[in-house]
């Protein structure tokens, strides 16, 4: 007989992952820029709406689909219905393209923490990061030189995260997000209160809070928001079910929910805080105004903040515990990448957890460690991240909502497995939100994205880069979920609805 499916041995501890899940590097890099740039105080509004009408419904949308069926993504779809079982392997696939990269950032994060306590950049941080360190090539030739400074981080995080996976659900991923969800917290809240006492943090905070409220009737200003809760609290792309899927059967499903949303949104903003005032003291420092030095992603955390670590009061400390914060954020997101692809593989393939993991994580660290630390890495991260982080999510949580939604009927079903233990019920509202608003929001956006990647050169590659690793990706996924649902169950019993009382 196959071994019972392990769970979470507490709430507390599914929380204490959910929440490592969502709080990512996003939260750091991303969530401040896009405040900043799309309303400021303001932003705060559409932002509210987008995380109770979209981010929230649709988080306790995968808490359903997970916990009701209690598999990984492709499990969970195929007992909801047999034709569902391709969305599923397509948010597997998702996870895969992810995690291939994001292992690379958080190794440059873990080399600059170590760079703060022994280098000065000065003033030309982004030189140093593109050539100095990355050797990145110009354009988007493919040179693939091996960089060896990028490779043996990069080999840690991937020795550190198998270790956590292999051990799983409650000796890995419980204990790593016990030790490092605390660490970052107590991290982070020591960054924003040093960076609370910067020259210049004021000017900074004023930036970032100052409502400008005619954004609020820029339609663009809505979509940002939206897309970024979908990103932030990352949901339907298989984590969430996969992660509830190790629940008890007897849990307060939406009460958790509810936690782990607020937690989410509570770091974003405390980050929002953190990272502004120390933009502040920059542009005091440089003598421009904080538009000149806003930023957010790779140019915020790999070019503004080395050059604050260089000139800051106690500069070290601040670098050491920015980066050290992007490493914590950074793997506990990781590690529910890739545990939503080894349970897919465990689950169709009826391997132990053991054999699952080595067998899926091993191939995509080598795949890894052969395409990032190159002189190439930073092009191919670029043009993934663009296509798939930013379109394929948006493509494949539309499709998830529709086909659950309108497709198959399931929401009355859903609704009743939410309500069935949980401590905030949910009404007919519920399902309007999941199958009425949030198709339509991720509808627009994603002609929204359509539009500005087939009409701009994304990043100014060449149109012939962007075509294979970009739109040839994004296809080849979903081609990709379609044949791995052919691949037999190994265990065609398992295909039975669990029962549930
Ligand atoms: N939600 C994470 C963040 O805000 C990002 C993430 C993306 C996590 C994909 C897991 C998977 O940074
Ligand atoms: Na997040």
């Amino acid at each position: 007989a196959p071994a019972r499916r392990e769970t979470f041995s507490s709430r507390k501890l599914f929380i204490l992952s959910a929440i490592g899940s969502a709080v990512g590097l996003g939260n750091i890099w991303r969530f401040p820029y896009v405040a900043y740039e799309n309303g400021g105080g303001a932003f705060l509004i559409p932002y509210l709406v987008a995380l109770l009408c979209a981010g929230i419904p649709l988080l306790f949308l995968d808490y359903s689909i997970g916990h009701r069926f209690r598999g990984s993504a492709p499990l969970s779809y195929r007992r909801l219905h047999r034709a569902a079982e391709p969305l599923g392997w397509w948010q597997v696939l998702i996870c895969f393209v992810i995690a291939v990269y994001y292992a690379a950032i958080i190794a440059w994060a873990a080399m600059y923490a170590w760079f703060s306590l022994t280098k000065a950049w000065g003033d030309d941080a982004e030189g140093f990061f593109f050539g100095e360190y990355l050797h990145a090539a110009d354009g988007a030739g493919l040179s693939f030189d091996f960089v060896s400074s990028v490779f043996f981080p990069m080999l840690a995080v991937w020795i550190v995260t198998i270790v956590i996976m292999v051990a799983g659900v409650n000796k890995g991923i419980s204990r790593a997000n016990a030790v490092f969800l605390p660490l970052l917290v107590v991290m982070f809240v020591i960054l924003v209160v040093q960076s609370l006492f910067l020259d210049g943090a004021t000017e900074g905070l004023n930036a970032f809070f100052t409502p400008n409220w005619a954004s609020l009737q820029n339609p663009g200003v809505w979509a940002a928001a939206f897309g970024h809760i979908f990103f932030s609290l990352s949901v339907a792309f298989g984590i969430m079910v996969t992660y509830s899927s190790y629940l008890k059967r007897k849990t307060d499903l939406t009460g958790s929910g509810m936690v782990v949303a607020f937690a989410n949104s509570g770091f974003e903003i405390l980050a929002g805080i953190g990272v502004f005032a120390a933009l502040g003291f920059m542009s005091v420092t440089a003598g421009k105004p904080v538009d000149e030095v806003a930023s957010g992603g790779i140019g915020l955390a790999f070019v503004a903040f080395p050059t604050i670590v260089s000139e800051a009061p106690f500069g070290a400390i601040l670098g050491v515990l920015f980066f050290g914060s992007l490493v914590f954020a950074g793997l506990t997101s990781l590690i529910s990448i890739l545990e939503v692809i080894v349970a897919a593989f465990q689950d169709k393939l009826g391997w132990s957890r053991k054999a699952a993991t080595l067998v899926v994580t091993i191939p995509i660290a080598l795949i890894s460690l052969v395409l990032f630390p190159t002189t190439t890495g930073i092009h191919l991260l670029d043009t993934s991240d663009a296509f798939v982080n930013q379109f394929g999510i948006l493509a494949c949580a539309l499709v998830t909502v529709i086909v659950v939604s309108a497709g198959l009927s399931s929401l009355p079903r859903l609704q009743k497995h939410l309500n069935l233990t949980s401590s905030i019920k949910m009404g007919t509202i519920w399902r309007i939100l999941v199958g009425g608003v949030v198709p339509v929001a991720l509808g627009y956006m994603l002609i929204n994205e359509i539009q500005t990647k087939s009409t701009e050169q994304y990043s100014g590659y060449p149109a012939w880069f962007n075509g294979v690793f970009g739109w040839g990706m994004a296809g080849a996924l979903i081609v990709g979920a379609l044949l791995l649902s052919l691949i037999p169950w190994s265990d065609k019993s398992k295909l039975e609805d669990p029962e549930y009382e």
